[in-house]
């Protein structure tokens, strides 16, 4: 028996990486999972990968239609949700001195507007008890040289775990926050430095963190499973760290 039995759940960011993952935990443990994201082609291809009790809606998180679009063929498929992992995010390593408005502007609106929006574009078609995950990063807490306004849109996403678990506690629906720690996705690769090795940068961000290595995507969508499912009914308002240690050792 699975831990999702008979539940809808919503990946957002689903097509690589954490959100990838978490699509193919939910799936596993018997949820049917909607998966987004803005490529198409890369979607169905990860959908078609994963085979059965999945469906690919492309669209934009920070393009409100699309959300709509999202919603609406969830409802029209006869279905509500019992799980939202609002996961599609990301940053860049930008310094004060360089940073400009659109990197601020690119990055609220993917990672705080985008978030709040794809929650409170799902509140009608929820399902009272339903659990709200929001992919924040430890980067939140830290201080990492380059990351500020990517740090500044984690620390929104934690903020908002902690108010809407109060707004919805009314309907028993839980809202958390998990904050990975580096994590093999392509974000990874993407961010290596120049004039490095991708080996040579996984390295040195290896480094640091205490279990000496940096996560598995699988690591971090067991601790999405763990949030999603009744395994956290007492669980609300939480960022949960999936970092190594990274942060509190
Ligand atoms: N990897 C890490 O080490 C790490 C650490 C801490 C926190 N996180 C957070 O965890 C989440 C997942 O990270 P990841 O590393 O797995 O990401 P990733 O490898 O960069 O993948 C991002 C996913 O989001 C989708 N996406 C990007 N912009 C989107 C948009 N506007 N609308 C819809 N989908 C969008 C991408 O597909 P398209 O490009 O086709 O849209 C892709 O499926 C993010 O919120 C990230 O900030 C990651």
């Amino acid at each position: 028996m699975g831990q999702l039995d008979g539940k809808t759940a919503v990946v957002t960011g689903a097509s690589v990486g954490i959100g990838l993952a978490a699509v193919r935990r939910f799936a596993e443990e018997g949820a049917f999972v909607y998966m987004m994201a803005r490529r198409a082609k890369e979607l169905d291809a990860a959908a078609d990968e994963i085979g059965a009790n999945v469906a690919a809606v492309a669209g934009d998180v920070t393009d409100l239609a699309d959300l709509d679009r999202l919603y609406a063929r969830i409802v029209a498929d006869g279905r509500r949700v019992d799980v939202l992992f609002a996961n599609a995010g990301g940053g860049g390593f930008v310094p004060l001195a360089e940073i400009t408005e659109e990197h601020l502007d690119q990055l609220v609106g993917l990672n705080i507007r985008g978030t709040l929006f794809t929650v409170q574009k799902a509140l009608p078609v929820l399902n009272d008890g339903a659990s709200v995950i929001l992919a924040s990063s430890i980067a939140s807490v830290q201080g990492a040289s380059g990351l500020g306004v990517y740090a500044a849109s984690k620390a929104a996403v934690r903020s908002f775990a902690r108010t809407w678990a109060n707004e919805l506690s009314a309907r028993h629906i839980r809202v958390n926050a998990l904050a990975p720690g580096t994590t093999e996705t392509p974000a990874i690769d993407a961010a290596t430095p120049e004039g490095m090795s991708v080996a040579e940068f996984r390295q040195m961000i290896a480094a640091p963190i205490p279990l000496g290595r940096i996560a598995d995507a699988a690591e971090q969508a067991a601790a999405a499973l763990f949030l999603a499912s009744d395994q956290s009914s007492f669980v609300t308002g939480i960022e949960l760290s999936v970092d190594g240690g990274t942060t509190h050792v």
